[in-house]
């Protein structure tokens, strides 16, 4: 089963993600994730994309297509797979169906999670991340148990996005909203969008995607044991 999250920045992609990944074992490909890393790390990707993830723009697609490639490659066949992040542009879903089609995999269903864009610019200026493990936090939705301190691994130390000022939260919503109806009607075609509302609260929309999954008769048969 392979499943992909379209939504705004902070709509929640990256909770349910790692939610599905902790509780069914599925991979997940977060092209956001990736891009960050590389840039930490001063690759030559990295590098590309440093200017356009500052000014809150797209990566160019020929870029994230070959990023994609290369991660997909690595991944096996049976393994089930979360893209978070990807596509963003009509031209990036016929590139990942192309890409698809050649392993012999299919996208199953496209979660696009919906979101009131005030709600979104409280989620992102609120958020942080701890620098250790990346486990993601907030500061009113979503705080450590103790202040201070990571829940998983104990680490005190938490890092803000530098692309998560009101101002990049503006350019990286009106780019969102550009691209967003071709990209759902490119899914819609192929019968493939569910909705969620992503103003619930986090556990809630957890179980609109389990029933969703469950009730599309969709399984995690191939999810790694
Ligand atoms: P990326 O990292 O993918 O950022 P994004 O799409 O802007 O999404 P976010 O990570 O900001 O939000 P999210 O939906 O994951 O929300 P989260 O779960 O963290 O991309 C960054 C950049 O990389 C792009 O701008 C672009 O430059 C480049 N890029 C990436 N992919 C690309 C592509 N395919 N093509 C070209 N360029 C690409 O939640 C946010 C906060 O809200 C958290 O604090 C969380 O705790 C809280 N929260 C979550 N759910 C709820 C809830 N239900 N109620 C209350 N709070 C909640």
């Amino acid at each position: 089963m392979n499943l992909v999250f379209i939504g705004p920045p902070g709509a929640g992609k990256g909770t349910q993600t790692k939610r599905l990944v902790e509780e069914k074992n599925m991979v997940a490909l977060a092209t956001g994730d990736i891009l960050r890393q590389n840039v930490q790390n001063e690759t030559e990707l990295g590098k590309q994309a440093k200017e356009y993830m500052d000014a809150g723009k797209l990566v160019p697609d020929e870029v994230m297509i070959n990023m994609i490639e290369g991660e997909l490659t690595n991944i096996s066949a049976e393994q089930a797979v979360i893209f978070d992040g990807f596509p963003r542009t009509v031209a990036q879903a016929e590139a990942l169906d192309a890409l698809l089609n050649r392993l012999n995999k299919t996208i199953d269903n496209v979660i696009e999670l919906v979101v009131d864009d005030e709600a979104l610019v409280e989620r992102i200026v609120g958020r942080s991340t701890c620098k250790t493990c990346q486990a993601s936090y907030h500061d009113k939705f979503s705080l450590p148990k103790v202040a201070g301190v990571c829940d998983y691994c104990g680490g005190t130390e938490f890092v803000r996005r530098s692309d998560d000022t009101p101002e990049k939260i503006k350019n990286r919503l009106s780019v969102y909203n550009q691209e967003k109806s071709g990209i759902i009607d490119y899914y819609r075609k192929q019968d493939l969008v569910s909705e969620v509302d992503g103003m619930l609260e986090q556990e809630e929309v957890a179980g609109a995607i389990e029933k969703i999954l469950v009730d599309g008769g969709l399984t995690y048969k191939y999810a790694k044991v």
